[in-house]
């Protein structure tokens, strides 16, 4: 059917035009609620007259009444800024369908019946990102979570599964690339410089997993063989000129490919597997089948711009979204409340790959840093939920560290409690069982239940309780008999003022002080509020390795002797632990100092301890420097927050900073020597080149803290000598935050040097940002008019807010300033794009944990916010819980 001729009228129907205006409150939609849907759609043909500024779209339904269903006669099909052009039904044109607010009301009598509606959409005004939108002169789709009915009027929720045909016309020079899900099936030339493509996905799909992309793009291209023998197309397409940074995302595809098959026994199911990039995107990226969309940032890279850890997100989130082919695709959630079934089993997913790619223990570390950075607070806060919410007003809202992390922490509780290997029972039960259905958390965790043969009857609660427990530990020996004593409390949370003990399964082990060694592990389970565990031969005064591998998500609090700590950060065999001890060591020391104050002999004394085992670290011969690097990061000043009732953060800074100058003064001569060796390393991609360059600006960080002359010396150097981001990156870095002429020339450099790579100006803008330069918000304020300065480009938007936002200096400058600039920005990229503008609330939303000039102060700035009339249901829902 040739649709591009038919100019796109605006609606008739009068109950469209005078719309009442958006209701303060958005409604509350709850879990409990749920009821299968009245109508299903077994299958879906589109069909798409392609313009950048002027799209149409015709949509034939073949609708069914569910049996299951309660048997509504109304078939309600969802819109959002859309209206019909035209609806027919079997055939005829109809004229008696209503809106109910943005969606389509049908009346049906029979059981099964065709609706064809026609939709006109503009997608260089969709700014939102949402559905069918325009980026950088191509055309593509995000429809996850609720995108889809901005492209057409459909029962859009996710256990409503279809058969995709798609078909697409447009003009051959705009478009010469049309994609969709599934295999392409037919394509032409049509008149006037068009061209058409058929595609059709045999694999039955919710909506949120539709996808288009026409524009102009490249491939670069492979071919994999799965276990079972069949021959899959890979292609990584990205905009011309960029083809030269596909070949790390496609090499990790491979990999995540064949890593699935090994480890979960995963093959994949179609003939064809696309990529796109687009640099226009809310999100990281998402899993349409057979065609995922991604953020340029998780695609494109190469040694000159792209850092070690930005090849690594690469290879995760390259991995995640293909694994949900199988855990999100295959199986999909039956409504979103159940998010985590998908990204929190996904996540885990990742994680192993990551894991088995690189190192086992560098990728554990990562993943609970910022699980504390990001999960933990979130989980104390006012926007806590449980990783199965109860409740929403804007799912967008929930795409969150708790659902995605700390639903992979739960879920790698039931590995660990399980074993490796019954675990993998469980899930090949779960992946048997489930195949091609809508399921839910319950679901996963009965069929792990019966697979792996564990009781999860109590771990549930896993599910439905926010908050991080809190686990109280202490040890007793007598004649050889260790006794650990451990208290349980999971904190109260909005709308949870009550909890009940959860299982807590943590690996423990007692060292002997002599000989430095354990007498082996155990896996202990707490199920209790208060339990204790006895340990023979326990020798008269064993050191507790508790948590070893963060066998769960949980703070243990233990006043320790820095002694304890000292030698663990030193002997545990356990690479985890062994950073946990360090970590532990200056978090005691950090917290006593800003809470209760230290006198300077106390505060010596401390830094003296923390002194000796950072200097054991930065020259121990026996460590490899990617482990080095773990080692040596100080707590993040959020983590340190968290463990404070109330925070002063500008004492955190101050206190972390002090002892970061102290160390760079204490082991000056070490961290230079250090500095030295790994400077000499020539750039590779083995694991050894790219600890040297971890450890490199590492070192540079502390040598800089305690002599910045001497730090804007060898980070000038370092700068210029740099053959690759990372060195580049890590120098600029600690230039930014020094007041040096060096400083200056190097910025401008970075800038002349990499005009015209987004992705680099990015990086530009967020180490300016992130800088604790004495007048970082001057700088901050002067970027956000820079020429390349861009609110419609979320990359952008938060390579400058977002770093903002994360920056203790700028953020919590004690006049407010800080916390003016991010009101100001929800308020101005609301209206733009209003998904993006509702992830900085969370900032403003902790005033509540810190000290009350501050918090007043990010208090009132909510209020501004929530004055704001004609906000989104996102920022609305976000303001509300933050001031509730
Ligand atoms: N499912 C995607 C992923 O985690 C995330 C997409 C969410 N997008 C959104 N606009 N909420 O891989
Ligand atoms: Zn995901």
């Amino acid at each position: 059917m040739d649709i591009a001729s038919r100019p796109a009228e605006p609606a008739q129907n009068p109950q469209i035009a005078d719309a009442a205006p958006a209701p303060q409150a958005p409604p509350v939609i709850r879990r409990e609620d749920y009821l299968p849907p009245a109508w299903l759609v077994p299958e879906i043909a589109l069909d798409f007259a392609l313009g950048l500024d002027a799209t149409t779209v015709v949509s034939r339904l073949s609708v069914r009444r569910n049996p299951a269903g309660n048997g509504a006669q109304t078939l309600r099909l969802n819109g959002d800024q859309i209206s019909p052009v035209a609806v027919h039904v079997d055939g005829e044109a109809i004229n008696d369908w209503r809106m109910d607010g943005p969606d389509l009301l049908i009346e049906l009598s029979g059981e099964a019946h065709e609706v064809r509606v026609e939709t006109a959409l503009v997608p260089s005004g969709n700014s939102q990102l949402m559905g069918l939108y325009a980026s950088n002169g191509m055309l593509c789709t995000q429809c996850e979570a609720e995108g889809f009915r901005r492209i057409t009027f459909f029962p859009d929720r996710p256990d409503v599964l279809s058969t995709y045909s798609v078909r697409m016309a447009g003009a051959k020079a705009t478009f010469p690339i049309l994609l969709a899900n599934g295999n392409c099936t037919a394509q032409g030339e049509g008149e006037n410089g068009t061209h058409w493509a058929e595609w059709h996905d045999p694999w039955p799909k919710p909506s949120y997993l539709f996808a288009l992309v026409a524009g102009e793009l490249i491939a670069n291209h492979a071919t994999f063989t799965t276990m079972g023998g069949r021959t899959v197309d890979l292609n990584v397409w990205v905009r011309p000129g960029d083809e030269g940074r596909t070949q790390h995302a496609l090499d990790s595809l491979i990999a995540s490919m064949k890593w699935d098959e090994e480890t979960f026994g995963r093959e994949y199911d179609l003939d064809l597997f696309n990529i796109v990039a687009v640099s226009d995107f809310n999100m990281g990226a998402m899993e349409n089948k057979g065609l995922n969309v991604f953020n340029t940032r998780y695609v494109l890279a190469d040694p000159e711009t792209a850092t070690d850890a930005d090849y690594d997100a690469i290879e995760g989130v390259i991995g995640h979204e293909y694994f949900h082919n199988w855990s999100g695709n295959r199986i999909t959630c039956r409504d979103w409340f159940q998010l985590s079934l998908k990204e929190g089993f996904t996540v885990l997913r990742d994680q192993l790959f990551s894991a088995a790619m690189g190192s086992e223990p560098v990728k554990r570390i990562e993943d609970v840093r910022v699980l504390r950075i990001a999960q933990f607070p979130e989980d104390s806060g006012p926007l806590a939920h449980p990783i199965r919410p109860d409740s929403y007003q804007e799912i967008s809202n929930f795409y969150t560290a708790t659902v995605y992390n700390k639903g992979a922490e739960v879920i790698r509780m039931m590995r660990t409690m399980a074993g490796e290997e019954r675990f993998r029972q469980g899930t090949d039960l779960y992946f048997e069982r489930h195949d091609g259905e809508a399921a839910t958390c319950e679901d996963f965790v009965k069929a792990i239940e019966d697979g792996a043969g564990l009781d999860l009857t109590q771990f549930r609660l896993w599910y439905s309780q926010a908050g991080t427990p809190q686990v109280s530990a202490s040890l007793k020996v007598e004649n050889g008999t260790a006794v650990l004593s451990l208290r349980q409390s999971v904190p109260a949370t909005p709308g949870q003022p009550e909890k009940q003990p959860m299982p807590i399964p943590l690996r423990v082990a007692l060292f002997d002080r002599a000989s430095g060694t354990h007498g082996g592990e155990s896996l202990i389970v707490l199920d209790k509020a208060e339990d204790s565990f006895t340990f023979d031969g326990a020798g008269h005064d064993p050191i507790l390795s508790i948590n070893r591998g963060f066998s769960a998500p949980v703070s243990i609090e233990m006043a320790r002797p820095d002694a304890d700590l000292v030698f663990l950060a030193a002997h545990d065999d356990d690479p985890f632990a062994r950073y946990e001890a360090m970590q532990s060591l200056v978090v005691q020391h950090l917290v006593a100092a800003v809470g209760s104050g230290l006198n300077e002999a106390q505060r010596e004394a401390g830094r003296e301890a923390i002194g000796e085992a950072f200097g054991a670290i930065v020259t121990d011969p026996e460590l490899d420097d990617l482990m080095r690097g773990e080692l040596l990061l100080l707590p993040a000043e959020s983590y340190l927050a968290e463990q404070l009732l109330v925070s002063d953060p500008g004492a955190i800074h101050a206190e972390r900073e002090g002892l970061k100058a102290w160390l760079g003064r204490k082991l000056g001569g070490e961290l230079r020597a250090l500095h030295d060796r790994v400077s000499a390393v020539p750039y590779s991609r083995e694991a050894a080149a790219r600890g040297a360059r971890k450890v490199k600006t590492q070192a540079l960080v502390y040598i800089a803290a305690g002599d910045p002359a001497e730090g804007a010396r060898r980070g000038y150097a370092q700068y210029q000598a740099a053959s690759c981001m990372t060195d580049r990156q890590g120098a600029l870095m600690v230039l930014a935050s020094l007041d040096c002429p060096e400083r200056e020339l190097a910025l401008a450099d970075f800038l002349a040097r990499y005009e015209g790579n987004a992705l680099v100006i990015d990086k530009w803008f967020s180490l300016q940002a992130g800088s604790l330069h004495p007048r970082v918000l001057d700088h901050i304020k002067a970027l956000a008019s820079h020429p390349e300065f861009r609110m419609s480009n979320p990359n952008r938007v938060r390579s400058l807010y977002m770093a903002a936002a994360m920056n203790p200096v700028a953020f919590h400058d004690p006049d407010g300033e800080g916390y003016r600039m991010i009101g100001d920005l929800i308020r101005r990229l609301d209206p733009i794009n209003p998904q993006t503008a509702a992830r900085f609330v969370a900032s403003l939303g902790r005033w509540r944990r810190v000290e009350p000039q501050r918090a007043a102060l990010m208090r009132a700035e909510l209020e501004r916010i929530a004055a704001q009339a004609d906000l989104s249901r996102d920022v609305r829902e976000q303001v509300t819980k933050s001031l509730g």
